[in-house]
């Protein structure tokens, strides 16, 4: 794999977020992700982000207790479990398809109060014998799963592992979003579509549309939403 195809940063263009459009689609997902994260510096990829305001907008709202069990889905190396742990959340599992970037996080960030686990979540073993959570945050996940039944298995593990009362965080390319990333064809969701995936045991407490800058200086639309497990 070129390394355009790695990184968001490189040869975006105006619908793909990393790769042309002619590009066959990539079948072996786990070695293109460690791919992505073995070729590139943290701070090139498409998705790194410094600010991570978005996101603590929605964590602030949910008054998660600093103990509480926090998962971050398809965490890669993300400086959101930095800032975790600098907020002095103590319960906090990564979990990724990569190995690679779970391995890169480990190196950065104090692993005490960090669990990290290599697993699929279109085809979860590990995940599937996790405690149920209080938080499932996933920042540009759910929009790799194009086909149903990868859909249904993220949102049927979703609904048995968040505790009643618990919160989930889905923030993905929106309806104006771009229809590719790092390659791979992404499905794009509002708050509407986030709700009907998850039922009406989950409420929708705050929704709102953000613009993120890439490495780059490329501009990728998203939609942030939080809900909590009311029944
Ligand atoms: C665009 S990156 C986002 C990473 C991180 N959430 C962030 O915001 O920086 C997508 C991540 O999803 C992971 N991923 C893709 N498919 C996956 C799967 N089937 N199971 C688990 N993780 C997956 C990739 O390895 C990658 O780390």
């Amino acid at each position: 794999m070129e390394s355009s195809h790695s990184s968001c940063s490189i040869n975006a263009d105006k619908s793909s977020c990393c790769s042309s459009e002619s590009k066959p689609e990539i079948k072996d997902l786990k070695s293109h992700w460690n791919k992505a994260y073995s070729n590139n510096p943290e701070n090139k990829l498409g998705w790194f982000e410094t600010d991570l305001s978005p996101m603590f907008q929605l964590i602030s709202k949910s008054t998660l207790q600093k103990n509480a069990s926090i998962i971050n889905i398809g965490a890669g190396s993300t400086t959101l479990v930095d800032e975790l742990i600098s907020q002095d959340f103590t319960n906090i599992i990564a979990t990724d398809i990569s190995d690679v970037a779970l391995q890169n996080l480990s190196n950065r960030v104090n692993t005490t109060h960090l669990k990290t686990i290599v697993d699929d979540l279109t085809n979860p073993s590990e995940l599937s014998k996790i405690e149920k959570v209080d938080a499932w945050i996933d920042r540009a996940v759910l929009h790799f799963f194009t086909e149903e039944k990868d859909q249904e298995t993220y949102f049927n593990l979703l609904k048995e592992k968040v505790n009643l009362n618990g919160f989930v965080i889905l923030a993905q390319f929106n309806l104006q979003g771009a229809t590719k990333c790092s390659g791979l064809t992404v499905k794009r969701y509002n708050a509407e579509m986030f709700q009907e995936k998850l039922g009406t045991d989950f409420k929708l407490i705050e929704s709102f549309d953000y613009t993120y800058s890439m490495p780059s200086g490329d501009e990728r639309e998203y939609v942030y939403s939080l809900f909590q497990k009311t029944t």
